[in-house]
């Protein structure tokens, strides 16, 4: 074609990147890449080999090994010797070798990139300036967290060896996002990348050995789901981050449950897409094929749901409408490409069978004229608008070009269809309203809210869903902490039982039956059944109501009903927490004479632990309007607000030791961060807490923030955990309740703080209350706001 005649059709020419470096590199290994365990290089066990296909073209780039048992065996094994030598190198020493791979990554940056857009088929515009240079960021920012490890995390270890499985979208920027934390943290790791995408993760391995980093510290084992469900169920594994589909998310959480394995899962999405009508709407529409269309679609966080407000909506149609026949859908190393290959085959199929369903329901489908590759693995870029909320296509993860739009009248109803959906990981909102904007961010149930932006990630800023998106976060601050475990506790000294407190006998043999406490009120127990309490020698001191599943029931609603709490000030918290310490304080030598009828413990030993529980709820309230969250600096112009939110409604089983100050701390601390909880007390000493409705009942905490309801503790942590309103659960009881109450909320992917009871010295600040007992109680949502024309 003639310059003129370009010029006149103002078309692009092509623009290949050159795959030369990368063939070569393939060759140079013979095509066939083994497994990369304890600093070698090894041939699978079994002798199994797979492909991996370059799905723009359907070629078989390489073959790569398939891990057997054994060589998991021997990759955990390899990680857990090199462990205690890579936490003994201190965080200088792990912040030099961090460095380095920071380093070599930027190094072989075009390498990665184009190996990157071989195997996976994104275009290599991204690759190049997405993907890779934000693993050398997280690398460089992770060797600075390991600098600052002893004097920011002062009083925490590793966790010892982390398993970490990860998907084919983002294959190298996964992969960092896993390895920089662990390794920053002291952790050595054993890494499956997903079966589509091995190549990256194979080449980073090499990085590794030219970093020198010592032998076993990374391992990386190939293979298909069967290597990662053996990684997840492997002994030696101390840690497993996931990230990947919902379904798999949910059967880790299940093949974890009980096993100690300290968990972090990064799920699915149906993120949100508001478009309200002040929005800049030739940027809204530019962020919008940002939001759906980068990576194909095949996206956690890819806002797939376009709610635009009725008023614009057909002339914001008209311009993506548009803007769409200018896609270009081709060969991903073009650099002019805009959409790249889909990863597989099947992948394709599903997203087709989902569109599919979409026109069978309903939905109103629209595709541009843009010219389709003749092979290869591809899918136009496709809208389906007029669609109802109810659709399969509205709430299913479709990870593919596939854009769901549907329209809103009122900012209500943006938060409510926003939040119509099982996943919370992302939301965007546009908007040249400040106001309306950070009016709506705080309300939607999302992880992360990019305010007229899509897609910002950054190693400073923590990423990660609510709800069924997952749990635990990855960057910044709070994803250290995932990788790193507190000081344990040291066992509870056993107190022994000795002369009772106060006058027993002022204590009747059998006292009135305490109902429950549900929704600021006292109430009977839906069974009509009362359970026997007794003092330390046996003998029956009371009996309480005993709480069935359509008790927690009504505690639900009742906490559902207070959600004024969450979004409250926490000032206002603060002042109930006090008020609750002075009318407890009022009544010190009433609780400990209770404590002592109940647990014999001496008198002396029971005031200590009221004055223990007065200064615990001090302690809450002055927490409730300081747990601050952060503002980080990401390279944008803008800035990023990480708040910490309250989880929501919140389950909290009591542990039998200190009855009271065990009971005192744990729901205090939920209560301050803005939760509504339901707590069940110690099953064997209640009587506490029941005493405790009056504290409440005087302090002016609104109905419904505090429910106690007594009962079997196994059987109520049960409920709690199956219950898909109970947004998260603190358990303290045995090994078989733990295992429980993690297999059962893996059907909601319900959040869960899990510890063996009688771990905790509860009078000891340091173990009773502060940071940790705050961060279990709370989530951190990011705010991305740029600023500046
Ligand atoms: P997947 O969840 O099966 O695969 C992700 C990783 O998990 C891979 O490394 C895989 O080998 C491994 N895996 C599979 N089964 C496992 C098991 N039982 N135990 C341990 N590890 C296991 O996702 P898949 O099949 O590649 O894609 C299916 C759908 O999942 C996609 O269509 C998409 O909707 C969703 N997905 C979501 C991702 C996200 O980042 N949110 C990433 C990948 C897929």
């Amino acid at each position: 074609m003639s310059i003129a005649a370009l010029m006149d059709s103002m078309d692009y020419g092509p623009a290949p990147e050159s795959a030369t470096a990368a063939e070569a590199w393939l060759e140079a290994r013979s095509r066939r890449l083994g497994l990369f365990i304890d600093g070698g290089w090894h041939r699978p066990g079994d002798g199994n080999w797979f492909a991996s296909i370059n799905p723009a073209t359907g070629q078989k780039l390489a073959e790569v090994a398939q891990a057997s048992a054994a060589d998991v065996d021997v990759a955990v094994a390899a990680a857990r010797t090199a462990q205690a030598g890579w936490a003994k190198l201190g965080g200088h020493g792990r912040a030099r070798f961090l460095y380095a791979l920071a380093r070599l990554v930027q190094k072989h940056a075009r390498l990665l990139a184009v190996l990157e857009t071989l195997d996976n088929g994104k275009p290599i515009r991204e690759t190049r300036d997405i993907d890779i240079p934000l693993v050398a960021r997280h690398f460089y920012h992770h060797a600075g967290w390991a600098q600052l490890i002893d004097s920011e995390f002062p009083d925490h270890r590793p966790l010892g060896v982390a398993g970490q499985i990860i998907p084919w979208n983002f294959p190298l920027l996964m992969l960092a996002w896993k390895i920089a934390p662990a390794l920053a943290a002291g952790n050595t790791v054993v890494l499956k990348p997903a079966e589509e995408t091995s190549l990256t993760a194979l080449l980073f391995a090499e990085l590794c050995a030219e970093a020198g980093l010592p032998k076993g510290v990374v391992n990386i084992v190939t293979g298909d789901g069967a290597v990662g469900e053996m990684i997840v169920r492997h002994a030696g594994i101390d840690k497993i981050a996931f990230t990947g589909s919902t379904e798999v998310g949910r059967l880790i959480r299940a093949a974890t449950a009980g096993s100690g394995k300290k968990l972090s899962l990064e799920l699915g999405g149906k993120s949100p897409f508001l478009l309200f009508e002040d929005a800049d709407l030739d940027a809204a529409i530019e962020g919008l094929v940002d939001a759906i269309w980068f990576n194909q679609g095949q996206v956690c966080c890819a806002g797939s749901r376009l709610l635009v407000q009725e008023s614009i909506a057909e002339k914001a149609y008209a311009h993506l409408r548009a803007r769409m026949e200018t896609l270009r859908v081709g060969d991903p190393l073009d650099k002019c490409t805009d959409i790249g290959a889909i990863i597989s085959p099947r992948q394709r199929d599903r997203i087709d069978a989902l569109v599919q369903n979409g026109v069978a329901e309903g939905a109103a489908l629209w595709r541009p004229a843009t010219a389709m590759p003749a092979s290869g693995c591809f899918y136009p870029p496709t809208l389906l608008a007029n669609a109802e909320p109810s659709m399969t296509v509205a709430q299913e993860e479709i990870f593919g070009p596939v854009l769901v739009g549907m329209t809103f009248r009122t900012p209500a109803e943006a938060v409510a269809l926003a939040n119509n959906t099982r996943y919370g990981l992302a939301a965007s909102i546009w908007s040249e309203n400040i106001n309306l904007a950070l009016d709506i961010a705080p309300k939607l149930k999302a992880g992360v809210v990019w305010v007229n932006c899509t897609n910002q990630f950054d190693a400073a800023s923590g990423f990660g869903g609510y709800r069924e998106s997952g749990f635990g976060r990855e960057g910044g601050r709070e994803g250290m902490l995932e990788y790193l475990s507190p000081a344990p506790p040291s066992a509870a000294k056993p107190r022994k039982p000795g002369k009772a407190a106060g006058r027993p006998s002022a204590i009747p043999a059998i006292d009135r039956t305490p109902k429950l406490y549900i929704g600021g009120q006292q109430a009977r127990p839906d069974s009509g059944y009362s359970r026997d309490v007794f003092d330390i020698q046996g003998r029956l001191l009371a009996r309480v109501a005993d709480g069935n599943r359509k008790d927690i029931r009504n505690a639900v609603e009742a906490a559902r009903k207070a959600e004024g709490w969450s979004t409250g000030q926490g000032h206002s918290r603060a002042q109930i927490l006090y008020y609750c310490a002075e009318n407890l304080s009022a009544r010190a030598s009433e609780f400990a004479a209770r404590l002592s009828a109940m647990t014999g413990q001496p008198a002396g030993a029971a005031r200590q632990e009221v004055e223990a529980s007065i200064q615990r709820l001090f302690s809450a309230a002055a927490w409730a309007d300081k747990y601050d969250g952060a503002v980080h600096n990401p390279p944008l112009r803008g800035v990023v607000l990480a708040m910490n939110e309250p989880l929501g409604i919140l389950g909290i089983v009591c542990p039998d030791e200190m009855p009271l100050l065990s009971f005192t701390s744990l729901w205090a601390a939920a209560v301050a961060m803005g939760n509504r909880v339901i707590v069940v007390p110690s099953e064997r000493h209640p009587l506490a807490a029941t005493d405790f409705y009056q504290v409440l009942d005087t302090s002016d905490m609104p109905a419904g923030v505090v429910n106690i309801v007594t009962g079997g503790s196994k059987d109520l942590a049960k409920t709690l955990a199956e219950h898909h309103e109970v947004d998260a659960l603190w358990y303290f009881g045995d090994a078989a309740g733990i295992a429980m109450v993690e297999q059962a909320s893996a059907d909601d992917l319900k959040q869960t703080w899990t510890e063996p009871a009688g771990r905790r010295d509860w009078h000891n600040a340091a173990q009773g209350e502060g940071r940790l007992f705050l961060q279990r109680a709370t989530q951190v949502k990011n705010i991305w706001i740029p600023y500046g024309a």
